[in-house]
């Protein structure tokens, strides 16, 4: 029998939380589990609700892309959360969950991971992990947000076009890896910074952690949104999760983290 599912009892043999992972909702296969996530959340589900599959057939990526993942050999997972704070504050959860992916990596196999701002995971300078956040919110108040990690577990080819950009644990780490420890690692990770989180309901107490492994500090990157580019070294997140990027006339712009793309000038990051 394959130990390496990604069914509830599986993770709970590994999991310490206390709310985050209390509630499973896992099928073999779905279409995305940020869709699941999203309905199960008007449906009621709790807050720290987590939703896994073992295969998308319809995975969602940012910017209207798509999002890989193979049956049984990779790591798609969606926590629905209900925060009190602010909608204006949720961007700040995709960073937080990043920052938990990478240090959950680091602890789980001593990988040297990083942050490509404001949602990948990068390791050997390829993507490891992306993120997804949505929210369903009234103008002051959020009801629910979900926040989907898609992380490439046993993956060992990428299709044509991806294959400069992607990697996977198992390519990175040269073994198969037991997936279920890491959602572990990553649901305890996520609970204890989201905690310290909401007591400044910002970053102050994750930036000079987040800054150090953040790939894009230092370098020059070019910044899409909305079909407008700019250009500029990235000097490091603010409080707020913006990137501060310092343009050639040496004024500094505060990127938020909504729909925008940093790249390296001539590569991936
Ligand atoms: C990106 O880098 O573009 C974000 C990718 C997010 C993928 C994850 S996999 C689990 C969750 N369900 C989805 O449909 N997407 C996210």
């Amino acid at each position: 029998m394959n130990p390496d599912t990604l069914a509830p009892e599986q993770i709970q043999k590994h999991l310490h939380t206390k709310w985050l992972g209390q509630h499973f909702y896992y099928e073999e296969s779905l279409d995305s589990t940020n869709n699941r996530a999203k309905a199960l959340a008007q449906e009621g589900a709790a807050h720290g609700t987590v939703v896994l599959t073992e295969e998308q057939v319809s995975g969602k990526g940012r910017m209207g892309r798509g999002w890989v993942t193979p049956k049984g050999s990779s790591i798609a997972m969606t926590c629905i959360l209900r925060p009190k704070f602010p909608p204006q504050r949720a961007s700040m959860l995709t960073l937080l969950m990043g920052l938990s992916v990478a240090q959950a990596c680091q602890r789980q196999y001593q990988l040297d991971a990083w942050i490509k701002w404001p949602n990948d995971i990068v390791v050997s300078g390829k993507k490891i992990c992306g993120i997804l956040t949505e929210m369903n919110a009234e103008a002051e108040e959020i009801n629910d947000v979900v926040i989907g990690v898609g992380i490439n577990g046993n993956l060992t080819d990428f299709p044509e076009n991806l294959r400069q950009k992607a990697t996977s644990l198992q390519k990175e780490l040269g073994q198969t890896i037991l997936r279920a420890p890491l959602v572990a690692a990553v649901l305890e990770t996520f609970e204890e910074n989201y905690e310290k989180f909401c007591i400044q309901e910002d970053l102050s107490a994750f930036m000079e952690t987040y800054n150090q492994i953040l790939i894009n500090r230092n370098r020059q990157v070019r910044v899409l949104k909305s079909g407008e580019t700019l250009e500029g070294v990235a000097h490091g997140i603010n409080s707020q999760g913006e990137l501060l990027v310092e343009k050639q006339d040496q004024s500094m712009v505060h990127i938020y983290a909504g729909e925008v793309s940093v790249r390296g000038l001539d590569d991936y990051v």
